[in-house]
């Protein structure tokens, strides 16, 4: 088992130590059953890892508030309708399809993220408040297998993100249409 060191001269080195030390606390207590450290390859999930942990939790769980926030909105001011693109219909059914599954993914990614902590037996920290417990026991085998979908939903939300990102570029750019630019306050949509 390796533990993560802090190695920075002078100030710097004393405040990541205090930092270090609060968190190292709060975080143990959580990923107490990494301390084999077989998940993550050799290093114990204390310090800077666990800290790393709580805040890609805490930031997941946002990213679910968000999203329910942003269902809510969408339902009750829905966005204006597609504007007409030199590849006709099929490119508007690809883009629906498009935004359908990055708010497909956005749900599922943090959603199997829960998952894999409640798979390990762990308990689910809401920003260092209060825990949920888990309701399985620990089970390694699932836990593996929920980490593996997690991180492929994850990775295909950064690719689809990219590519979402690109094709309103080809809108301003190479279609010169309004797409873009509507988005932003103030003009007509
Ligand atoms: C949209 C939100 C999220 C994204 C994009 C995301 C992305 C990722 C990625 C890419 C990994 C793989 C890291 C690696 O091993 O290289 C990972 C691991 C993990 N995620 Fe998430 N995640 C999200 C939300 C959540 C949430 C809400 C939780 C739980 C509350 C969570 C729990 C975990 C756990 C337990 C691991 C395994 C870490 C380990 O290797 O021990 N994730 N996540």
């Amino acid at each position: 088992m390796r533990e993560i060191k802090i190695d920075a001269p002078g100030a710097g080195a004393w405040i990541m130590e205090r930092v270090d030390g609060v968190f190292r606390d709060r975080v143990d207590h959580s990923f107490s059953s990494h301390e084999d450290g077989e998940i993550l390859g050799g290093f114990a999930l204390t310090g800077y890892m666990g800290l790393a942990m709580s805040i890609h939790m805490a930031a997941g769980l946002t990213v679910i508030g968000l999203l329910a926030i942003r269902i809510v909105w969408r339902v009750t001011d829905p966005p204006p309708p597609p504007i007409a693109t030199p590849l006709g219909n099929l490119l508007i059914s690809i883009s629906k399809f498009a935004h359908f599954a990055l708010y497909a993914l956005l749900a599922a990614t943090p959603a199997v993220g829960i998952l894999v902590q409640f798979a390990r037996g762990d308990a689910l920290p809401l920003y260092g408040l209060v825990e949920i417990a888990s309701p399985w026991v620990r089970d390694r085998a699932f836990a593996g297998s929920m980490k593996e979908i997690h991180e492929t939903l994850a990775n295909l939300l950064m690719i689809l993100a990219v590519v979402h990102a690109t094709a309103a570029c080809v809108h301003h750019w190479i279609f010169r249409d309004r797409t873009l630019a509507r988005m932003l306050p103030g003009i007509a949509r």
